[in-house]
This record gives structure tokens, sequence and C-alpha cells, in this order.
């Protein structure tokens, strides 16, 4: 860890052309997420905000695991120990900070890439990031009922968001874990890859990512959040208004430029790629 960068203990951080690679770094425990990695995941998301070094952001797991879900031990056992109602939110929030509102908001394209072990708390982070590519042989499951409760913080909503309702009850009252082909099947997922191709196709999704206009993409997937939850009226009134936001925030004047290459000197074809940013 370098005297400004926040991650380094629980969480680490790779640069790869413009790929940040965010690491949940406690294989011994199956990168359960404990309070700390909660508090590490927060201010790295927030570091990566600013940082050039991260177009596109990959969330993954340190070896066989993404993430065996919420630390029994330290974020339940250990919290409610301490008898104390203002710890108990704390860990709660600082949680539900990284695993949906600075995901699912943040400013740049997300992808996680599933590993292994997918359980429990950890699919709210799996569905906060934009895109999911998983191991075919990645485990997931809602094994909450097992040891004695309904899947807590926002795994419920996050299966609602994703997945059809015989799926998500399904799977949230039986606890039966299922693999990454049948996650891609009932689109948990996008894609489902044989384990050696993993890093690669997310690579490559990621570096497409990071070469198309951060305004743009980021208007696109925050106006898709909101309107999910909106009338059709209110939608109308609010994606017009991402529009003409994005429009006006875009430093590179994109739509203008888009148009002109296409209207003017022919030079692509917006149906079949994206214009040159670099003219
Ligand atoms: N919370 C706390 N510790 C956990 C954990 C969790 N969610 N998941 C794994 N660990 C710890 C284990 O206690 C063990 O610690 P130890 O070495 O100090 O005994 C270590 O990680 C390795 O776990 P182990 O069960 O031996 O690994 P495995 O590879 O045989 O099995 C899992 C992996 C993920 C199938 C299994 O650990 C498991 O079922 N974890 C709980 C998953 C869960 O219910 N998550 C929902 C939480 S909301």
């Amino acid at each position: 860890m370098t005297g400004t960068e926040p991650w380094g203990d629980t969480v680490t951080v790779e640069f790869d052309e413009g790929i940040a690679w965010v690491t949940l770094n406690r294989p011994d425990k199956r990168n359960a997420m404990n309070p700390a990695l909660n508090e590490e995941m927060v201010r790295t998301l927030d570091h990566l905000e600013d940082d050039d070094r991260c177009r596109a952001l990959v969330l993954t797991g340190a070896g066989e695991s993404f993430s065996a879900g919420m630390d029994l031990k330290e974020y339940f056992r250990e919290v409610e120990a301490t008898g104390s109602v203002a710890a108990q939110l704390r860990a709660r929030r600082t949680g539900v900070e990284w695993h949906w509102r600075r995901l699912a908001f943040f400013s740049k394209p997300t992808i996680a890439m599933v590993n292994g072990w997918c359980f429990g708390g950890a699919f709210t982070p799996l569905v906060a990031c934009d895109l999911a590519i998983a191991d075919e042989r990645a485990q997931f499951g809602l094994s909450e009922v097992n040891w004695g409760i309904p899947p807590g913080s926002l795994v419920t909503k996050a299966m609602a968001a994703t997945v059809s309702q015989r799926d998500a009850l399904y799977y949230i009252m039986t606890g039966e874990p299922f693999d990454g082909v049948r996650a891609a099947r009932m689109r948990l997922v996008n894609e489902a890859v044989p384990a050696e191709r993993l890093r690669e196709r997310t690579r490559e999704l990621a570096l497409k990512l990071a070469s198309l206009n951060p305004v743009v993409l980021h208007t696109a997937k925050v106006g898709y959040r909101f309107a999910a939850e909106m009338t059709w009226a209110q939608s109308e009134d609010y994606l017009y208004a991402k529009l003409d936001q994005s429009r006006a925030l875009d430093p590179e004047h994109g739509r203008e430029k888009g148009m002109s290459q296409f209207l003017d000197d022919k030079s692509y074809r917006p149906g079949l790629g994206a214009f040159d940013r670099s003219k």
C-alpha cells in the first residue's frame, strides 16, 4: 500500500490498460466480507472514482472464491456481541454502502468476475455490478436458510432485480447451490465460460467498456437503474433529462462527433460499432 492508496490489506488493486482489477483478498476465509473489508472497499471505490488508471472496474476474489458472503464470525457474531445497536447499524451501513450504492452508481463501468464460491451477501455486489461473467463451475447459493436466517441485507432485492420469481423463490427457499451455467441460464450473470477463458473474456469486455465515452455510459446506466423503478410518464421526463445532462456534461462532445462521422464523413456505421473518439 502506498501513502495515498487505501487498498492493500483485505483488498488488492491491479491496473492494466484502463482496467482496475479489484480483488477481495481474504482467500483463507473464502473472501467472506468482514467489517474491515467493507470499510476498505468503500475507501477503494472512493479512490478509484477519481483515478484515471481506472476506466473500467472488475470485481473478483482471490483464490478459489469470489466471496463466501458476509463473515458469520466477524460481521454477525462479533458485532452482535458488542451489544451496541450503533455498532450494528454502522456495520450494516458500511456493507450496503459498497455492496449496492457505490457499485450500482459507480461513475465507470463495472464487471463482476465470479471465479468460485459466491454465497449470500455476495449476491448484492454481484448484481450491483453492471455486468457479470462467471466460471461455468463457480458455485452460487443463498445459503442463509441453511444456517438460520432469511437472506439478509439487499440480497433478496438483488434477486428480484435480475431473475424470475420462480427461480428467486426456489433458491431463496431451498438454499440449494447452483453452478455458473445455471446462473447464466437464469440471467443472474451475462455469461458462463470455462475457467481458462474467464479472465480473457472478462478483460475483452472490460477493454470494450473502457474504450467508450465514460459520461455516456454513466448516464445510461444510472438512467436504467432509476427508470426501472419509475412509471412510464416519470421515465419519459427523467430519461430526456438524462439525455440532456449527458450532452451538457460530455467534454468530448461525443454526440456531435458521432453524428458528423456518420452523416458527413461517412466513416463508420453506428449500428456496427463505435465512432473514432480520437478525431
Ligand atoms: N463467514 C466466516 N467465515 C467463513 C465464511 C463466512 N461466510 N465462509 C468461509 N469461512 C471460513 C471458514 O470458517 C474457514 O475458516 P477456518 O479456516 O478458520 O476454519 C475458512 O473460511 C475456509 O472455509 P471452509 O468451509 O473450510 O472452506 P471450503 O472450501 O471447504 O468451503 C464454502 C467453502 C464457501 C462452501 C464454505 O466455507 C461455506 O459454506 N461458507 C459459508 C457460506 C455462507 O453461508 N455464506 C452466507 C453468508 S451471508
